[in-house]
């Protein structure tokens, strides 16, 4: 039987990079950029152009290094959003514009002070004008998670005619239960005519801890596009994690929906996004959290000696965790550190780089007992700050 595809669409250089203090320079989101393009993603959305010359600037510069994903630069409903997005991508290979207004009734009355009809002729006007530069235009429905199903079904139609390929139903506040977002879903691809001719897409953010429940839901019920980030970072409590949904659908493949993600190179991005974004991932993190591989407990260890399958289901090196782990210590070489590095997103070609490293490894080593991976990236995010 032929398999499904889910696309993956990731925003971590978008809804990601909105997280406070995590902000990156166009060199480290181009990094980043040529390293989601190595794990498979199909979409990078690479910014909001209109909010900043340097958002504007890197995407122009991921579209020029980029070649295979298609690069997605964010607007709202406005034309002048909408000319600069379409001026970002002009180097890209393949581009997309993703447009779109607030649906719910808190959106319509507080933010626009409008209608809700109004809000459906601007949407139809946004996407017919994003269509005048780009032909792959997506809607976005802010709050959609809080914007009752008829109305919603009405709004997805109207884009659909006037030219959108997918349509993104955001649970922007992450207030969905698993099963009312599923339903959400559901009730568009039943509902709403011409849904042949575009994708649904989920978006959930992570308030209430549901985030890749809601988006696996959602999944279930007939969207096959999924906004992701890694680590699961973003606003507040952050968007659905793209590790998780790919590990989901690999390790359940009776539901036959694949995705192009090459899990392999799962750990070395999570960890290039960590360091780079300076933001460490909580030790117990589904996929790539420090623990999430580790058997601590007695009856577990036994368990792992005996047989594997006993507490595993995943096979840490799908994930480009190497379970032989090389433990580091004060007696470890040069080659042990390049490899360590390596595993943790970071090639360091350079010998007197590499050796510089390996000076304040050996400094700590000396006073620790064994250095873990987060104090690599320590080491690394020194050198590199004083290098700079
Ligand atoms: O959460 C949200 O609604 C968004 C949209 C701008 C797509 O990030
Ligand atoms: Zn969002």
């Amino acid at each position: 039987m032929m398999s499904d595809r889910l696309f993956i669409f990731d925003t971590t250089l978008r809804d990601g990079e909105q997280v406070p203090g995590c902000q990156l320079n166009t060199i480290e989101k181009i990094q980043i950029a040529k390293q989601l393009e190595q794990l498979g993603v199909d979409v990078i959305e690479a910014g909001f152009p209109i909010s900043s010359p340097g958002d504007f600037n890197s995407i122009v510069e991921i579209s020029k290094a980029v070649t295979w994903p298609t690069i997605c630069a964010l607007t709202r409903a406005v034309e002048k959003d909408i000319d600069v997005a379409a001026e970002s991508l002009q180097y890209a290979k393949r581009k997309r514009i993703h447009t779109g207004i607030g649906t719910s009734d808190s959106h319509i009355r507080y933010k626009f002070n409008s209608t809700r009809e109004e809000i459906i002729e601007r949407a139809v006007a946004a996407v017919k004008y994003a269509k005048k530069y780009v032909e792959d235009v997506e809607f976005y429905a802010e709050d959609a998670g809080r914007t009752d199903n008829e109305y919603l079904a009405r709004v997805v139609e109207a884009v659909i005619k006037a030219g959108a390929t997918v349509v993104n139903i955001p649970d922007t506040t992450g207030y969905c239960l698993p099963e009312e977002y599923g339903a959400k879903i559901k009730y568009l691809v039943e509902h709403v005519d011409g849904m042949d001719k575009a994708i649904l897409s989920t978006h959930c953010h992570n308030d209430l801890g549901m985030a890749t429940a809601n988006t696996f839901s959602g999944i279930l019920n007939g969207a096959r596009q999924a906004e992701v980030t890694i680590n699961g970072i973003g606003e507040r409590a952050g968007n659905t994690s793209l590790e998780e949904i790919a590990m989901i659908l690999k390790c359940h493949k009776h539901l036959n929906i694949d995705t192009n993600i090459n899990t392999a190179r799962i750990y070395p991005t999570s960890r290039m996004v960590s360091s780079l974004m300076n933001m460490p991932v909580q030790p117990n993190k589904a996929i790539v959290g420090r623990n999430a591989f580790a058997h601590s407990s007695g009856i577990h260890q036994d368990g792992v000696l005996k047989n594997v399958s006993t507490y595993e289901i995943i096979d840490p090196k799908e994930v480009g965790l190497d379970d032989n782990a090389i433990v580091l210590t004060a007696r470890s070489g040069r080659a042990a550190l390049k490899y360590r590095l390596h595993v943790n997103g970071i090639d360091m070609e350079d010998d007197v780089k590499l050796d510089n490293v390996y000076q304040k490894f050996l400094k700590l080593a000396d006073k620790k007992k064994e250095i873990n991976d987060d104090d690599l990236l320590m080491l690394a995010g020194a050198d590199a700050a004083e290098t700079h």
